[in-house]
């Protein structure tokens, strides 16, 4: 039992106690980053940004919205051109954040192809409304010039409908994950405490669900690794996305023919379940900054975890998908044409050096390999016609 010191917080130590004293490690996550009035995310707190406590690709530069549109642009014009949808297409985003890269596509689309905006609808599915007011200010601009951008709950949607491309944007990395123990040479699931007395909250070992030993081990099986790894110290702990799988399902139900590519933090499974990495890929941060105590400070700071690779395939692919590519992002974006990008700031901002220097510096930093270069674009697609063969630019 491992215990924290904690500046915890009224709200959610209610939540706590109304739960009995203990919750799972997924159900505090859900609660610090998506509870409607006190989550990080819920509330609408979530500062991203470089002034704020952690910067995404979108918000590190306008130039990710602009290289990434290059891509989109590219699909969208061979799903339409090869017949295989002749009504509006859609562009979805799931978690957008702030609204900044949903705001760079259509910037993009106004400029490089207005007809084919003409017939696209923009759609974002994000379950938390302190995050959808922050997205229809960012978005205001285009709603008064009266484009097609709608917030939607997938399940609003019938089966075999969504024509178009699927965007996830570090989002995967915030879905609330299981943590898993080996303790005394078995699994357990991760739970958090409270200690009425002090208000602190601790790690405890609960007993694991069916439902989770019956995701791991077809994973493990699949993939032929050992979960915990051989030879794992006691204590050994990791994160297990158990929701991959239902996101994966309920999109691949409502899509009719499209692409998905999802952007995220992760780690091959020989790393991610390694001996030595024995306490997973948790990471707390505010201000810019690690949070050491996951515990510190509930709801105001980020909570994130790295998805691992290959589950993440075979997910995808047993919800039906077939894997296009998997791809780094800074050989992605350098496919797509940042070193022209670059090349072509100089010449903008020539008499502007140090707005130039500025752009330089964002767009080194999407493909520094020590960083968001590291991120992978995973490619899927669903189509009827399993004949038909689409490119993608960032995959070379
Ligand atoms: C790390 S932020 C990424 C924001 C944006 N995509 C970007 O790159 O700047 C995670 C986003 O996912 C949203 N989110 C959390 N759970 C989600 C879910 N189940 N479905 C869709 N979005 C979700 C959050 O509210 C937030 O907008």
């Amino acid at each position: 039992m491992k215990s924290l010191p904690v500046n915890n917080q009224e709200w959610l130590i209610k939540k706590i106690i109304k739960k009995g004293g203990t919750i799972s490690f997924y159900d505090y996550m859900d609660l610090v980053l998506n509870d409607p009035n006190n989550g990080y995310y819920g509330s609408g707190r979530a500062n991203l940004g470089s002034k704020g406590d952690f910067v995404t690709s979108p918000s590190m530069s306008d130039d990710f919205a602009f290289l990434l549109s290059k891509q989109i642009h590219e699909w969208l014009i061979q799903v339409k051109n090869k017949s295989i949808y002749d009504d509006k297409l859609s562009v979805i985003e799931f978690g957008a954040g702030d609204g900044t890269l949903m705001s760079g596509l259509l910037a993009y689309f106004l400029i490089h192809d207005k007809k084919l905006l003409k017939n696209v609808c923009f759609i974002i599915f994000e379950p938390n409304k302190g995050m959808i007011k922050k997205q229809h200010k960012k978005l205001e601009k285009y709603l008064k010039l009266g484009f097609d951008i709608l917030w939607k709950n997938l399940e609003d949607l019938e089966d075999n409908t969504l024509n178009g491309v699927v965007l996830a944007n570090e989002v995967l990395d915030a879905l609330p994950v299981e943590r898993i123990i080996n303790s005394k040479g078995k699994m357990h699931r991760q739970g958090v405490s409270l200690d009425k007395k002090s208000g602190k909250l601790f790690f405890e070992e609960i007993t694991i669900t069916q439902e989770l030993k019956k995701s791991i081990a077809s994973v493990q099986e699949r993939l032929d690794i050992n979960i915990p790894p051989k030879n794992a110290p006691e204590g050994w702990t990791t994160e297990w996305h158990i929701d991959n799988k239902k996101w994966l399902k309920a999109i691949y139900a409502k899509m009719n023919n499209g692409i998905v590519l999802i952007i995220d933090y992760a780690k091959e499974a020989k790393r991610y379940y390694s001996p030595s990495n024995s306490n997973g890929t948790l990471i707390s941060y505010k201000h810019q900054k690690i949070v050491e105590n996951v515990f510190e400070s509930p709801g105001n700071c980020d909570l994130t975890s790295h998805v691992c690779i290959e589950s993440l395939i075979y997910d995808s692919e047993t919800s039906g998908f077939e894997t296009i590519g998997i791809v780094k992002q800074g050989e992605a974006l350098l496919a797509l044409g940042l070193a022209e990008r670059l090349f072509e700031i100089q010449n903008e901002l020539k008499d502007d050096i140090s707005k130039a220097l500025f752009r330089r510096e964002a767009l080194l930093r999407l493909v520094d390999p020590i960083c968001l270069g590291d991120f992978k674009w995973f490619i899927f697609s669903k189509f009827n016609n399993k004949k038909i063969k689409i490119n993608s630019s960032c995959v070379r």
